[in-house]
């Protein structure tokens, strides 16, 4: 099968979540299985760009509304990361630093979308699916039925995943004259709620949809931030799938970022050393369990909650375990968990940004990692972390209630907890505090847990049933 995979997000060319991490592996997979995949995404100013070589493969000029330009499709010429991968560039709009956060944010994946549309316009065999991943691409189902420029592509078959419903790309109405000539009539099929809503647009108008979890998409029925009803509607062709993780990436027998590395058979000293770099790095005591947190700091993963987690952890249990803390997001968090640090004493830290390497390894060092989300479609860290011999301490939501066990159950290894609440999470600091000085016990979870499968293999498969249903 010919797929192609619309992103704006694909590691290692430019990541903002685990969105990237996702469109960077599993065209990859798809390959290896015998597909024809490939990926397009916006063109960022971003260090791959300049440490690759590239071709140019197309170039036209178009519109989006009055506004005219140029745009350049160019292709790495090594297909290095498993897949043929084309960036657009749109001068001026697209080649930014970052991959979000503009106020125009809007037109720039507009006219992404338009750019990819008019280019495959151009393709002699088209591809058999379109594969459009959040908001962002959420236009595409509906412009490739219902634009008459876009007529020569209605055939294609397109499937929408959402990776995070929360974020749905509205805008207003008189935003529609961005859209090429569309068929009037059809404008139901845009809008939801008086406003033009991408990711409403795209589960009304795409094939099929998919979710990156099965117990998100039964907790999208009736917490989608505005799309409950639609969900319930159009529950037929959606289908949880599991994401899988980039097992060749995140292996800590081979992960370039570490400079200790372990396996499953042999983590030990491995991974001491791992913790013992984090320690000096941050200044915190060896002796105690290592408790971190990575992600955005938002609402959705809990963020909010650390500050007096950590206070009341302190307080309540004594100080008997480290925090360190690596994330970026609300000013007002980030300030909170900042103003924490002159009270440490050697047991807790923050780094404010975004670190790829750090992140590593903190997976690899740390002895549990927290994530008291509130809202959790997959989530990829719980997975890294158990790789890494790290316990996940999450809360039971979305992908987290799909991957993660507690150790107080048959076979368990995680530290679960119900609710997104300061009360819950500091209850699972303690049980980490209590079971981390129980070593036979710590050994069983740290064994069962790097044994499990994450790879992508099952859930590719699951993927290419969704494309035959439709092509076959
Ligand atoms: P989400 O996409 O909702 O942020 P995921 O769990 O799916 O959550 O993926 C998050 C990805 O982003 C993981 O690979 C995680 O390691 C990475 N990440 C998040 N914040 C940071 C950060 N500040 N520094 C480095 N990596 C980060
Ligand atoms: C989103 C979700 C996260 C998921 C990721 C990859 O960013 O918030 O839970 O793991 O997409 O699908």
């Amino acid at each position: 099968m010919d797929i192609l995979h619309v992103s704006a997000e694909c590691y290692p060319v430019a990541k903002a979540g685990g969105l990237g991490d996702v469109v960077g592996a599993l065209p990859k997979y798809m390959n290896e299985l015998g597909h024809t995949t490939r990926v397009v995404m916006p063109m960022y100013r971003t260090k791959f760009l300049y440490a690759n070589e590239w071709e140019v493969v197309h170039k036209a000029n178009t519109n989006m509304g009055n506004w005219w330009f140029e745009f350049t499709i160019i292709k790495e010429k090594t297909n290095k990361l498993g897949f043929e991968l084309y960036l657009v560039d749109v001068n001026g709009l697209l080649d930014r630093e970052k991959v979000y956060g503009y106020n125009d944010d809007n037109e720039r994946f507009t006219a992404f979308q338009i750019c990819v549309l008019d280019w495959l316009n151009a393709w002699a065999k088209k591809p058999d699916i379109l594969h459009v991943h959040d908001h962002h691409t959420g236009l595409i189902p509906f412009m490739v039925k219902n634009c008459q420029k876009y007529r020569g592509l209605a055939s294609i078959k397109t499937v929408l995943t959402i990776h995070n419903a929360q974020y749905q790309g509205w805008m207003p109405w008189n935003r529609s004259i961005l859209i090429p000539q569309w068929d009037m009539w059809k404008w139901g099929m845009l809008d939801w709620n008086n406003t033009i809503n991408p990711l409403a647009s795209a589960i009304k108008c795409a094939d099929k949809i998919t979710t990156v979890s099965p117990s998100y998409l039964q907790e999208l029925k009736w917490m989608s931030n505005g799309l409950e009803a639609l969900f319930e509607y159009e529950k037929g062709k959606c289908v949880g799938i599991l994401n899988g993780i980039d097992a060749k990436v995140w292996n800590p027998e081979t992960d370039t970022y570490l400079q200790h590395h372990f396996s499953e058979h042999d983590y030990e000293a491995g991974k001491a050393k791992n913790k013992m770099l984090l320690c000096d790095q941050f200044s915190l005591d060896y002796d105690k369990p290592l408790i971190g947190f990575i992600g955005r700091l938002v609402g959705e993963k809990g963020a909010d909650l650390l500050p007096q987690v950590i206070s009341d952890s302190f307080y309540f249990i004594g100080r008997r375990m480290n925090f360190l803390v690596l994330g970026s997001g609300f000013p007002e968090v980030e300030a909170r968990l900042s103003a924490l640090k002159p009270l440490s004493q050697s047991d807790y830290n923050v780094y404010i940004g975004y670190n790829e390497g750090l992140s590593h390894t903190m997976y690899a060092g740390l002895d549990f990692l927290l994530m008291p989300s509130r809202v959790e479609p997959c989530g990829l860290n719980q997975m890294y972390s158990m790789r890494y011999g790290t316990v996940p301490m999450v809360r039971r939501t979305g992908g987290l209630k799909d991957t993660v066990i507690d150790f107080g159950d048959v076979n368990g290894y995680g530290i679960c907890y119900n609710h997104a609440s300061v009360p819950d999470v500091t209850h699972a600091v303690w049980r980490a505090a209590e079971v981390y000085h129980d070593k036979e016990k710590m050994k069983g979870i740290r064994q069962r847990m790097m044994n499990l499968d994450f790879s992508w293999e099952s859930s590719v498969k699951q993927y290419i049933q969704v494309y035959s249903s439709l092509v076959m």
